[in-house]
């Protein structure tokens, strides 16, 4: 139903550099893989076909990554290792990836308006690939959708969050109308502590309406001189048109250094006990 999903993958991963000098940091891998193809995978899993990747300059790793390397190909041919480029395979022969290109940093919100041209007029995922997440049971996108097919409005992926750490999330006033499902009334960007109307955080995935693309193009600058997705939300909110979603499992901020590493560690035990049953099955 849902088909398509958004990545907004032009920022510059300043709080990586030098590591994201000249390499996008959608591309900076967890164990073996990039972030930015868990969060395809993770689209995929919820039945989305289609990738909107909103790139920018000094991205085109994203673009040959997504795509066949003829030279690659030929030489691991044969050999044990093709099996290493059986997952990435599926997904570049059976998926559509498009692309544009944000040409200003004008903030999350610009990007998303932005990949208009991409959406039309449907409603789509969205996915900040430096948000990594692992849902129970099944992926967090998968969880949302199926609540977009009961509400059919926007949902926000939301986390409780200790207060010292609330200013750096979009955050939501809301009214719990089912366990872990709020109505939402109010959000804002990054408020201060003492000014936050809650302890839920929005984390990076998103199923949007396409009426945002009209509100976007609205909306002023906000926190940060940016525009803002959750400022374009509130209008959304003010009409009951949103739903915050606690999400099930878990979510690591790949964006900072310290999620990265707990993600890297998470996964690698992952990882490990794959190969070794691999191995063990001959
Ligand atoms: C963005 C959004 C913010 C959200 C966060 C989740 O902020 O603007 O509302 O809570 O992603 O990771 P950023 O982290 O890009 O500054």
């Amino acid at each position: 139903m849902i088909k398509k999903c958004l990545f907004p993958a032009a920022g510059y991963g300043t709080r990586f550099l030098p590591a994201t000098k000249a390499i996008p940091k959608e591309m900076l891998p967890i164990v073996n893989k990039p972030l930015i193809q868990y969060g395809v995978e993770e689209a995929i899993e919820a039945g989305m076909d289609t990738m909107a990747i909103i790139t920018g300059r000094g991205k085109r790793a994203i673009e040959d990554h997504f795509d066949i390397s003829y030279e690659l190909e030929n030489q691991i041919k044969g050999t044990p290792k093709e099996h290493l480029l059986d997952d990435i395979r599926i997904l570049v022969e059976n998926y559509t990836f498009t692309y544009t290109r944000q040409k200003k940093m004008k903030g999350l919100g610009h990007a998303v308006l932005v990949g208009e041209t991409l959406i039309g007029n449907e409603s789509f995922g969205v996915v900040l690939a430096d948000d990594l997440c692992e849902g129970e049971k099944k992926g967090v996108l998968a969880q949302m959708v199926e609540l977009y097919r009961k509400f059919r409005c926007s949902i926000v992926a939301v986390m409780e969050v200790p207060k010292e750490s609330i200013s750096k999330y979009g955050v939501v006033s809301a009214k719990e109308i089912e366990e872990g499902i709020y109505m939402v009334n109010d959000m804002v960007e990054k408020p201060p502590a003492n000014k936050a109307p809650s302890n839920l955080a929005v984390i990076g995935r998103y199923i949007l309406t396409p009426d945002i693309f009209r509100i976007l193009e609205k909306t002023p600058p906000g926190t940060g001189g940016e525009i803002q997705l959750t400022d374009a939300l509130r209008v959304q909110a003010k009409r009951n048109m949103v739903i915050a979603y606690k999400f099930k499992g878990k979510r690591f901020d790949c964006g900072s250094v310290e999620g990265f590493v707990e993600a890297t560690n998470y996964f690698y035990k992952k990882f490990k006990h794959n190969t070794h049953n691999t191995k063990s099955k001959g």
